[in-house]
């Protein structure tokens, strides 16, 4: 980020820009040539895919477990969309079977979305299923990717997702102010037969895609420096490999859960639908998490989350996502929460959390 600035028409930036979509098409593992960075925060490229994707009074289904989905109903009402949320209680996926019962409650539903990553529970969400669901009906699909991208599969083609959005400070390990979004050719449709103008100049995709594209119509400036590292995260994350990087991740979340047993601690998100780079763990009774959380801080120099919503005070949040997904990070937070939880008066046995991650490793 600190390389010499280059115009944001430079061939050499030109050419960078083109580095970033065929490297962003890798992830995503996409063809799709609409693929490209959002200037803003992930949040950013919710907000471009809900306004572009959807008109007044357009039906949208949205699965609602937790935040994202949240605010991804909040979006699309000030977009003036029918919203329909599909809920499920915090910390669970959404089922199937919810979302084709919303949709056969809906006239013309023309845009299912889902978070694949829930960040505020830990939920991984599968999305092949529903994806293919709002195809039978009609509609679009759109998946949140912000946190699982980089982190988990996602098969934006073989899935049938129409449209995505990520982030870049999550398993991108990149500083946070572009959002990677992408769109197929049903999406691009959409957009190109709009009856009525995208509500947010700044976010047009049409008018974003003729600077990204062939014509290199200015529209707005480019971050420069911003594509810079997101080109060298996505580089990064291409030489290590994308399964390589699934499995990394895989592998120290197992420990991790490995060394929150003997500490009396469980993971909040469903069984089997728990992701490996967002680690909710329920707080025990009468502990308070407040302060474990402030002395990981204050004497170890680890930032865990608090809980968010209807989750505060009741689960701390773990990220080992990207570069912090590393054997370190987790035998270190583990005996950090062993101190933490032992000035909170717990019982807990010492040395039992490492050692049960270390054995996990020694699988
Ligand atoms: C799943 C998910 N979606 C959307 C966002 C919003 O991203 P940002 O905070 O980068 O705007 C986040 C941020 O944590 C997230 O975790």
């Amino acid at each position: 980020m600190s390389a010499p600035l280059l115009g944001h028409l430079d061939p050499a930036f030109v050419q960078m820009m083109e580095e970033v979509k065929d490297l962003l098409r890798v992830v995503f593992a996409t063809t799709n040539p609409l693929t490209i960075p959002i200037s803003g925060t992930g949040s950013a490229g919710m907000e471009a895919c809900l306004v572009n994707l959807l008109e007044p009074g357009d039906e949208f289904v949205v699965g609602v477990n937790g935040v994202f989905g949240t605010r991804m109903a909040e979006v699309a009402e000030r977009a003036g969309a029918s919203v329909r949320r599909v809920e499920a209680p915090w910390g669970k996926v959404i089922r199937p079977e919810q979302v084709e019962a919303a949709l056969k409650n809906t006239a013309k539903p023309k845009l299912v979305a889902v978070v694949h990553a829930e960040t505020s529970t830990g939920a991984w969400q599968p999305l092949p299923e529903i994806a293919k669901l709002a195809h039978d009906h009609g509609a679009l699909m759109l998946a949140d990717c912000v946190t699982s991208l980089g982190g988990v599969p996602v098969l934006i083609d073989e899935w049938g997702i129409d449209a995505a959005y990520s982030g870049t400070q999550k398993c991108l390990s990149c500083p946070p102010g572009l959002s990677p979004v992408t769109f197929g050719p049903r999406a691009v449709e959409v957009v190109k037969t709009r009856k009525t103008k995208v509500q947010s100049w700044y976010l047009d995709l049409s008018l974003l895609a003729q600077y990204w594209g062939e014509e290199r119509v200015y529209h707005h400036t480019a971050p420069i420096s911003m594509n810079y590292a997101l080109r060298e995260a996505l580089r990064l994350v291409v030489e290590e490999g994308l399964e390589a990087r699934f499995a990394r991740h895989r592998r120290n979340h197992e420990a991790l859960a490995a060394g929150l047993a003997p500490l009396g601690l469980a993971l909040a998100a469903e069984e089997g639908r728990r992701l490996p780079m967002l680690n909710a763990v329920t707080v025990p009774d009468g502990v308070d998490e407040a302060k474990v959380r402030g002395r990981l801080l204050k004497e170890h120099g680890i930032e865990i989350g608090g809980g968010l919503g209807p989750m505060k005070g009741k689960v701390w949040r773990i990220g080992l996502m990207g570069e912090s997904s590393r054997r370190a990070s987790v035998l270190t937070v583990l005996a950090a929460l062993e101190d933490g939880l032992r000035a909170e008066g717990c019982s807990v046995t010492p040395g039992a959390a490492v050692a049960a991650a270390q054995a996990a490793y020694a699988k």
